[in-house]
């Protein structure tokens, strides 16, 4: 019989790897490390920063909502209803969904806390995780990241326009180039007009469809137009288009928004097969592409568009309103396949550096000091060897290190060491912040000074 011992020895290496190694991330997640969280900020600072300025406060839904408010806000036959939501029954019995996106949770905060109330419309904007139980390939993760502008409470094709170009500007100002495909599906009513010609339509076709567009046909005829198929493209080129079967409400309102945005000089392409994957929209929907033809990118970089009947479909009053989101990780991957790199958001001037124990603890309070006093200051403190902590100051392109030892110490004194040159300075400790603050205004004006001379040269 086998006989179990147990052996006492330390687990080899390959078995500590092991057992490392099968902690791994879930399929479809990402950890966000300090560099693409770089990115993040720098993309988030942008979006706060335009969305103050047009008036659009900050909001945060919960991670977790009731499934039925996506059921019912999203629509029961979209893709994410159907198979990507991650959905489960808690302890307590209530059905949650782990947001797939952001909308239909805005509408419902609307509706809540009576918002209707306020003067309208009342404008969000937003920036947080969204999980969908999709298929991971490039571009498209099960846990991700949007910012996104709502707009609630008016129907004026102005806002329509606003988003967009709000959308672009961000985007434009990352240093991407971008197009805006654009369409309107009209009302209602409009719809369910066309929907019976398209699927006549479709129906003279239906040897050539797939199995997957002849579902669509009987479910939801409108998202055949936005088949990806190769062997469909060209039947849906032929297709009536939703434009032809729009009220004379509709049609203007979707003028005025294309006379908008021509004003704002932003580009637009209307593609008349956009219908977007979502149930809650009518009139103008839009998705951000890029407008770099050779990009590997697949898949559109945000999108949006007029949902003026989900507020009353989650049980509110008739609420006008249309948003926009876009998919931050896109975005990041485009920037860096341009190799566009977020600005330095933090570039020390000073370091401290130490040498002993009793140099460390004033160091710790010295550092506070100028930092308190809004001198950009770095360290190393936890290193011993001057030499290191010298080449990270280096690394950091500081100008000055402070630098603290035992006999500075004693001496009630500081080293002051310009990193350019390397003339070392000792200074009175009580002195030093006064000193430094003198000194890097100094080359500040130095530097603003050159800029002046360099344009007056230029202009010459
Ligand atoms: P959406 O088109 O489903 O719209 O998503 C917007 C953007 O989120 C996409 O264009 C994409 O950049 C990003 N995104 C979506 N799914 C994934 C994924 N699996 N992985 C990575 N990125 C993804 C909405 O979510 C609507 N709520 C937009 C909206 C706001 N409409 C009106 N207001």
């Amino acid at each position: 019989m086998f006989k179990r011992t147990i052996s006492k020895k330390e687990p080899a290496k390959e078995e500590i790897t092991k057992t490392a190694s099968s902690f791994q991330l879930v399929r479809g997640v990402k950890d966000i490390l300090p560099e693409d969280q770089a990115y993040f900020f720098w993309i988030f600072d942008k979006v706060r920063s335009l969305a103050r300025s047009y008036g659009y406060d900050p909001i945060e839904t919960p991670i977790m909502e009731k499934t039925n408010l996506f059921v019912r806000g999203v629509g029961k036959q979209t893709d994410i209803v159907e198979k990507e939501m991650f959905s489960f029954v808690d302890q307590g019995g209530d059905h949650l969904t782990l947001r797939p996106e952001g909308t239909a949770a805005i509408a419902r905060a609307y509706i809540e806390h009576g918002m209707l109330a306020l003067p309208q419309p009342v404008k969000f904007w937003y920036w947080g995780k969204m999980l969908r139980h999709e298929r991971p390939q490039a571009g498209r993760l099960r846990e991700f990241h949007q910012f996104g502008f709502e707009s609630l409470g008016s129907d004026d094709a102005m806002i329509d326009a606003q988003i967009i170009f709000m959308t672009y500007k961000i985007i434009q100002e990352l240093g991407l180039e971008v197009t805006i495909a654009i369409n309107s599906i009209g009302s209602e009513e409009c719809r369910t007009q066309y929907k019976k010609v398209l699927v006549d339509y479709f129906r003279t076709k239906r040897s050539e469809l797939s199995d997957l567009a002849k579902k669509q046909l009987i479910k939801n005829p409108l998202r055949i137009l936005d088949s990806k198929e190769e062997n469909l493209l060209p039947i849906i080129a032929q297709a009536p288009q939703i434009f032809d079967y729009l009220n004379s409400a509709s049609r203007e309102h979707f003028l005025k928004v294309m006379d908008y945005l021509d004003e704002l000089d932003v580009p637009v392409v209307l593609k008349p097969t956009l219908v977007r994957g979502l149930d809650y929209y009518n009139r103008t929907v839009f998705e951000i592409w890029t407008s770099d033809e050779e990009s590997s990118r697949q898949s559109a970089l945000g999108g949006g568009g007029r949902y003026d009947g989900l507020v009353e479909i989650l049980g509110g009053r008739p609420t006008p309103a249309a948003g926009v989101a876009v998919g931050i990780e896109r975005l990041v991957a485009l920037l860096k396949e341009k190799e566009i790199k977020p600005p330095l958001d933090y570039q020390p001037d000073i370091f401290v550096a130490q040498l002993g124990e009793e140099a460390k603890r004033k160091s710790m309070l010295l550092f506070e000091q100028l930092r308190a006093a809004d001198i950009k200051v770095a360290e190393s403190l936890s290193k011993e060897g001057l030499k290191s902590q010298l080449e990270k100051a280096d690394k950091l392109h500081v100008k000055y290190a402070i630098i603290l030892g035992q006999k500075e110490i004693l001496d009630g004194t500081v080293m002051l060491r310009d990193m350019e040159n390397g003339i070392q300075e000792v200074i009175d400790i009580n002195k030093i912040i006064p000193e430094i603050k003198k000194r890097l205004e100094k080359q500040l004006k130095i530097k603003a000074e050159q800029v002046q001379e360099n344009k007056e040269v230029n202009t010459i």
